[in-house]
């Protein structure tokens, strides 16, 4: 089998990661995909200290010298944001190559054109990255749980937000103090007003709802807030009457619909959500077939998130010899059977 040429957009946490993995675990890698996995190229503006990018792969600043490279089979971005990103991904999808991307901003924002583009042009858009880290929760919803209605789904899937939360109860620290860690650690968002205010969430919950119900992603229709305004005294009167603060998530149907909602929770201590602690996510979705379902797993981080990302390579790697009607649908439930809210 040919090898499959993969050209990664962004050298930053994740992506520095991905390579890395890439590297390391390449034989593994390739027994699972049923081919060799290449990096030809990868466009970035920083080298990063912790890759060490050999003379097998070109290194330009710039995107779209990857985009165009006639060679690569799977653009992986990994830039963030919505304004070069979409730039990047509609220029592959036009360019015929399969996608992976982290980027939950830029699928819960413009996921449906970029769907649609790519159902067109009979290319795969890949994006286990975007949701809870390394948590293989976009498969569980698409694969798994795919004989289900599922009736709600709740979870942690902001790692900075509950980093923040869980070092002001444990360790007494100030608020903008652990910000500035999360920072440091590359868990935060490049504006990191998206974690603290409940918009990165909001991305993923937009995300995990479109998977779960079939609907369209309507990031507007997600209610959000954030964790701004809660004090140590907060998360310490909650300890106190023996509950946790945790910033949760939650879609579920209702008769008007389906209900997106993005806030800080109180939760009794003793449930498996309130112990999810640090830069941990947890999400558990309730089918009416399977009942509760929990997964657990680093919501972001360098490898966590990479991990993600190469899996989803591995399958674009496994699809490349088949058709475009016999892989899973991008949103789970195929373009035509996507209606308006309420459903
Ligand atoms: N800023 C995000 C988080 C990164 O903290 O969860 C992973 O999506």
């Amino acid at each position: 089998m040919k090898p499959v040429k993969v050209g990664i957009c962004g050298l930053g946490t994740v992506g520095g990661g991905t390579f890395n993995v890439l590297q390391r675990n390449a034989q593994e890698i390739a027994r699972r995909a049923g081919r060799v996995i290449e990096v030809v190229q990868i466009a970035t503006r920083h080298p990063n200290p912790a890759c060490n990018v050999g003379d097998d792969t070109q290194v330009t600043d710039d995107v779209f010298a990857v985009v165009n490279n006639p060679e690569i089979d799977v653009v992986v971005e990994l830039i963030g944001g919505y304004g070069l990103a979409l730039e990047i991904v509609m220029q592959a999808i036009a360019n015929g190559k399969h996608v992976v991307t982290a980027n939950k901003a830029l699928i819960a924002v413009h996921g449906n054109e970029i769907f649609a583009a790519a159902r067109e042009k009979g290319v795969m858009v890949m994006f286990e990255a975007a949701v809870a880290g390394g948590i293989p929760i976009i498969k569980a919803l698409r694969e798994g749980l795919a004989a289900n209605r599922v009736q709600w789904l709740a979870g942690i899937i902001n790692g900075t937000g509950n980093f923040i939360l869980t070092e002001m109860r444990d360790k007494g620290r100030t608020f903008a103090d652990v910000l500035a860690e999360a920072q440091a650690l590359g868990y935060a968002e490049a504006d990191p007003t998206f974690d603290v205010e409940g918009i990165d969430a909001a991305h993923k919950l937009t995300i995990l709802a479109s998977l779960a119900f079939g609907i369209p992603l309507q990031f507007d229709k997600a209610y959000t807030e954030g964790i701004t305004k809660l004090t140590t005294a907060d998360v310490n009167y909650a300890e106190a009457f023996g509950y946790r603060i945790k910033h949760l998530g939650i879609a579920r149907r209702t008769e008007q619909g389906v209900e997106l909602r993005v806030h800080p929770t109180l939760i009794p201590a003793d449930r498996l959500l309130a112990n999810v602690h640090g830069v941990m996510n947890a999400v558990m979705v309730n089918g009416d077939a399977v009942g509760s379902t929990l997964y657990y797993g680093a919501g972001a981080g360098a490898e966590p998130t990479a991990s993600a990302v190469v899996a989803d390579i591995i399958d674009v790697a496994r699809a490349l010899a088949t058709t475009p009607d016999c892989r899973v649908p991008h949103l789970a439930f195929g373009a035509d059977v996507l209606s308006d809210l309420p459903i």
